[in-house]
């Protein structure tokens, strides 16, 4: 088992029966090794520094209806919200005030806004705030629309592909979706040059082992600037209300090896792992991630942006999250920064 560990850090890769075999035979030990291993590639790349990302939910309507999802279309207890370009603008200049050089700006796929409105939104946090980059997560969209938010301005985008295997995909999504065109979406972005992030859930409904296998072999072969993994949780308005969420274990084990295997992606302690549990996040950095994605929403949406149940921080100004995540992060060694955090390799 050592030995497949030693691998992955010298090669950066295992075939896929070699990581199925590390996920079904993992014990406390090789946790502990794959771990350390992790963290200090980690930290021979960006030392005991971390990025920050202001996240900017500014809608939660949604045309789809992923089976998972708590703003699915379906879920009419969901309160819908739109945030306007000024509204997004105020956001910015707060978390501007406080340190952040990056913003997401995520949405589900609304298409009240229109590809202009969008190169709008951007060119304007980008002639306001010239040294901060621009994220989008906004979805599946056409080239042309990826290539206009690009030309805009928009450095980066995130995207996960959810799961690699086609049947499970279906299983988590209604027919409309599909992983072909997912999976398209993400090779147009990159060829449209933006940084890309991908990434999926752990535990997600009807998720093996062989799945994940492939899910990594599917990063493997996309070669993002980041990945994003989180535990699934349930949503109570969903058809996978009584589900069981991933685990804190599985999640910080797939985080490592993901650092292994991208010595220096941009990997974030995703607001699910600190969902699951409160030191989950301390965790995902000790396990080799380097990036916190602090809410910049109004706290006035804070609470309809749900996507989970229990969701972390939906009654905190972004002020509170940054002084809370600067104490975190403190506690165990690590610091964080004013800098846009481009990928670097
Ligand atoms: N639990 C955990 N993560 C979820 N996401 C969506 N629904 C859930 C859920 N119930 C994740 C998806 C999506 C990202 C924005 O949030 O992976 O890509
Ligand atoms: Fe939001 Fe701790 S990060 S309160």
């Amino acid at each position: 088992m050592k030995n497949l560990v030693d691998k992955l850090y010298e090669t950066n890769i295992l075939s896929k029966d070699e990581f199925i075999f590390l996920l079904e035979n993992r014990n406390d030990e090789i946790r502990n090794y794959l771990a350390e291993k992790a963290r200090s590639v980690s930290q021979s790349h960006f030392g005991n520094k971390l990025y920050v990302r202001g996240l900017i939910e500014f809608s939660n309507y949604c045309k789809n209806n992923c089976y998972y999802c708590g703003i699915r279309r379906g879920n009419k207890n969901c309160e819908r919200y739109r945030l306007t370009k000024d509204e997004i603008l105020q956001c910015c200049e707060n978390g501007y005030e406080l340190g952040f050089r990056t913003f997401v700006l995520q949405s589900g796929e609304d298409e009240f806004y229109s590809d202009d409105d969008i190169a709008e939104i951007v060119s304007g946090i980008k002639n306001k705030f010239p040294d901060c980059a621009v994220t989008l997560s906004l979805g599946e969209k056409s080239y042309e629309a990826y290539k206009k938010f690009f030309e805009s301005g928009a450095d980066r985008y995130l995207l996960r592909h959810e799961t690699a295997d086609n049947d499970h995909y279906k299983l988590l999504h209604p027919k409309s979706l599909s992983l072909e065109n997912r999976k398209q979406c993400l090779y147009n972005l990159k060829d449209i040059g933006y940084q890309v992030g991908t990434g999926f859930m752990v535990g997600s409904p009807f998720q093996t082992n062989e799945h994940i296998a492939g899910d990594l072999m599917f990063i493997k072969d996309l070669n993002p600037q980041m990945v994003g993994i989180g535990p699934f949780i349930p949503h109570k308005d969903t058809m996978f209300a009584a589900e069981k969420a991933g685990t804190l274990e599985l999640t910080t084990f797939l985080v490592s090896i993901i650092r292994l295997m991208l010595p220096s992606a941009l990997i974030p302690a995703t607001t699910a792992v600190g969902t699951i549990d409160v030191q989950g996040r301390e965790k995902a950095i000790l396990s080799g991630a380097n990036v916190l994605m602090p809410n910049l929403s109004p706290i006035k949406v804070r609470k309809k942006y749900l996507l989970y149940d229990n969701k972390i921080c939906t009654g905190e100004e972004a002020a509170e999250c940054k002084n809370c995540l600067q104490s975190r992060t403190m506690s165990i060694g690590y610091e964080i920064i004013v800098d846009r955090g481009d990928y670097r390799p």
